[in-house]
């Protein structure tokens, strides 16, 4: 900070996170004292050594080196100013593998490089910002990344069927082993910026975590690997179809006695899965795999901390920047705010979002589904939700309370645990059957 009301603080990121600036008490830079600023301001996003801002719509504007930026990407010396609040912007590549405590003088940090960089797939040289250009890096060129998407290589020991769909990470195949002939999806995940070696192990370690996760509830992990530097997943295949596109299928909504049969499990799965420490972090229909008719639906919660491990090793670079809110449509205040710090009651937000989307076919919040980044992050911390009846009046009145409790924007208000949450649903559904 190098004027305004607190200056003088400094903030360092050394991951990925994001970071909020603004009036409003749950903004981590909270400025209520200066009168400039809009409640919730602007949203940093920061992926190392990319940092991204984005203004909120803020009434007074957010300026960067003096000129009115509604987004921008920010570079070792940029200034950021709101009211009269200006921070400076550094960014350093420390290596950390080294020890400098023998010799302070040379720890002296760098900016990052922006270096020539070949695409492992076609072999053209593109430009990329590393932090450490004499590391061993992984990079696929924007053109190459799009067809491996729709196209993905063969994996070693498995013969490809056909593509199931493709997300933001990368593509799932059905895919036959050739050692038993079992049937398996193939999860492919491409890296969006030039990676290390050391990003990659780090990513794979995470993956077998939370492959550890054994529950009726929970797709299965079969193997991970690379190949020709692309990160595979080989989880079980779950035949059927993904909560989205069932209820879609059904003319975009389901009744709530199958909501209520698919949530419940998902909450069975996120109860074992809390108790043992994981946090799912990205709860959404696509990534509930439905099998089996109504009553007898069976569903398995896929991607479990997927996204957290890819964003937080560095596989991502900055998220937010296109203006497709998607990725954060369901996110709680407290992950927009700063994605580092997921618990538990961000992913039975992220259940309540998905029951009502499958309930109502409607977002929560009163915005449209063409709505924009900042529009988006206004409304989660802003917006009341519109409540589950007024959508859809046949829903009872218990089943709607229960999901709309776990979509409280605090969360003390939320149910506190996934349990509890799947006790209050199965309870307000069977008084009425
Ligand atoms: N194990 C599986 N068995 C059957 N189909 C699957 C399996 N895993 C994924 N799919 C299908 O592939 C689709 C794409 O999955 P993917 O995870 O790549 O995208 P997503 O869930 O939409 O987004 P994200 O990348 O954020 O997870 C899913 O929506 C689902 O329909
Ligand atoms: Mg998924």
């Amino acid at each position: 900070m190098i004027a305004g009301p607190q200056i003088g603080r400094v903030f360092t990121f050394d991951q990925h996170e994001t970071f909020m600036i603004g009036r409003s008490e749950d903004s981590q830079f909270c400025l209520p004292h200066d009168r400039f600023f809009s409640r919730h301001h602007c949203l940093l996003e920061i992926a190392p050594p990319q940092c991204f801002l984005r203004d909120l719509g803020s009434t007074n504007g957010t300026f960067v080196n003096g000129l009115k930026a509604e987004t921008a990407h920010l570079k070792n010396g940029d200034r950021i100013q709101g009211g009269e609040t200006v921070l400076e912007v550094e960014v350093s590549t420390a290596d950390t593998n080294q020890d400098y405590s023998q010799d302070p003088q040379k720890s002296s940090d760098t900016t990052p490089s922006l270096i020539t960089i070949l695409c492992l797939n076609c072999g053209l040289p593109s430009k990329a910002e590393v932090s450490r250009p004499d590391a061993k890096l992984t990079f696929l060129c924007d053109n190459c990344r799009e067809q491996l998407k729709k196209n993905p290589q063969p994996i070693p020991n498995y013969q490809m069927i056909k593509m199931l769909g493709q997300g933001g990470m990368g593509s799932v195949m059905l895919a036959r082993s050739i050692s038993d002939g079992s049937a398996v999806a193939i999860k492919t995940l491409l890296p969006e910026v030039a990676v290390s070696d050391q990003s990659l192990k780090r990513f794979m370690r995470e993956i077998e975590v939370a492959a550890s996760l054994k529950h009726p509830h929970i797709v299965s992990y079969i193997e991970h690997g690379t190949h020709n530097g692309i990160v595979y997943l080989v989880t079980e295949y779950v035949s059927g179809m993904d909560a989205s596109k069932l209820s879609k299928m059904r003319g975009g909504k389901l009744s709530y006695q199958e909501v209520v049969k698919i949530i419940e499990q998902t909450l069975a799965a996120l109860d074992f899965a809390h108790s043992l420490g994981f946090v799912h972090r990205d709860i959404k229909e696509q990534n509930i795999l439905v099998d089996g008719k109504f009553p007898n639906y069976n569903s398995k919660l896929t991607d479990f901390g997927l996204a957290k491990s890819f964003k937080q090793t560095g596989m991502s670079g900055v998220t937010m920047v296109g203006d497709v809110a998607g990725t954060i449509a369901y996110m709680p205040p407290e992950q927009v705010r700063d994605f580092k710090e997921v618990r538990p009651p961000s992913d039975i937000y992220g259940v309540g979002m998905t029951a009502y989307s499958l309930l109502t076919g409607a977002h929560a919040l009163d915005i449209s589904p063409s709505a924009g980044i900042s529009e988006t992050v206004k409304a989660i911390f802003e917006k009341p939700i519109v409540p589950i009846n007024r959508r859809v009046p046949e829903i009872p009145l218990r089943v709607a309370a229960v999901i709309e409790t776990a979509l409280a924007k605090e969360v003390e208000l939320r149910w506190h645990s996934a349990r509890e949450m799947r006790e209050e649903l199965l309870r307000a559904a069977t008084l009425f059957l």
